[in-house]
């Protein structure tokens, strides 16, 4: 059971998401095939997501789990990566936060989906126990279709973390 958060006022995805976050692609994040090295990608996705779990919680916060990590398309040279991260919602002290990245093509003016994941972090006070989270209150149909699917993927993970304990 979390501890109680000193900011329980529940909160939109305005007080936290992040919009189109551009990384310009330089040579050395390429590997071998030229195409850009898939840990930078996880790794930015990490670091901006924790941003808004922490504008969301106002607290520390840290990476439980990711899940459904495809990269669908390849990043490339003179690409520009686009971020966007809100989230989707938050429990106890745990909150699912999304993440899409595009890579665009900016001579061209032209966008491709480069990967979609879901990033669940746990808010943590001074003594790192775990402590409750504002409610998030989705405001668009799009957020609405979110925060319904995100209860499906909660379930998920929590029956999959269930059955794996028989084996610890
Ligand atoms: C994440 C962590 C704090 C959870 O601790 P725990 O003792 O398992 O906590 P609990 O069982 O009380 O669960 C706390 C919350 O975490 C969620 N949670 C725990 N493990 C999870 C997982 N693997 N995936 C998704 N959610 C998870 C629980 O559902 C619960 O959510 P709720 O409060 O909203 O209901 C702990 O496992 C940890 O510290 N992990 C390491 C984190 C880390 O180092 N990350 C990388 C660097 S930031």
């Amino acid at each position: 059971m979390a501890n109680t958060s000193s900011s329980s006022q529940a909160k939109t995805s305005a007080a936290s998401r992040i919009d189109n976050q551009v990384y310009k692609i330089f040579p050395n994040d390429l590997n071998a095939k030229k195409t850009v090295f898939g840990g930078l990608i996880m790794s930015m996705a990490d670091r901006l997501a924790v941003v808004v779990a922490e504008r969301h919680s106002g607290q520390t916060c840290v990476t439980a789990s990711v899940d459904s990590w495809h990269f669908v398309a390849p990043a490339k040279e003179n690409d520009t990566l686009l971020f966007s991260v809100s989230i989707n919602k938050a429990w106890g002290s745990s909150m699912e936060i999304g993440v899409r990245v595009d890579a665009e093509n900016s001579y061209a003016g032209t966008k491709r989906h480069i990967v979609s994941a879901y990033f669940t972090f746990v808010a943590l006070d001074d003594d790192g126990k775990t402590v409750s989270v504002p409610e998030f209150l989705p405001e668009t149909d799009r957020e609405k279709q979110r925060f319904a699917s995100a209860e499906i993927r909660r379930q998920a993970r929590l029956a999959v973390r269930e059955q794996l304990k028989k084996y610890k």
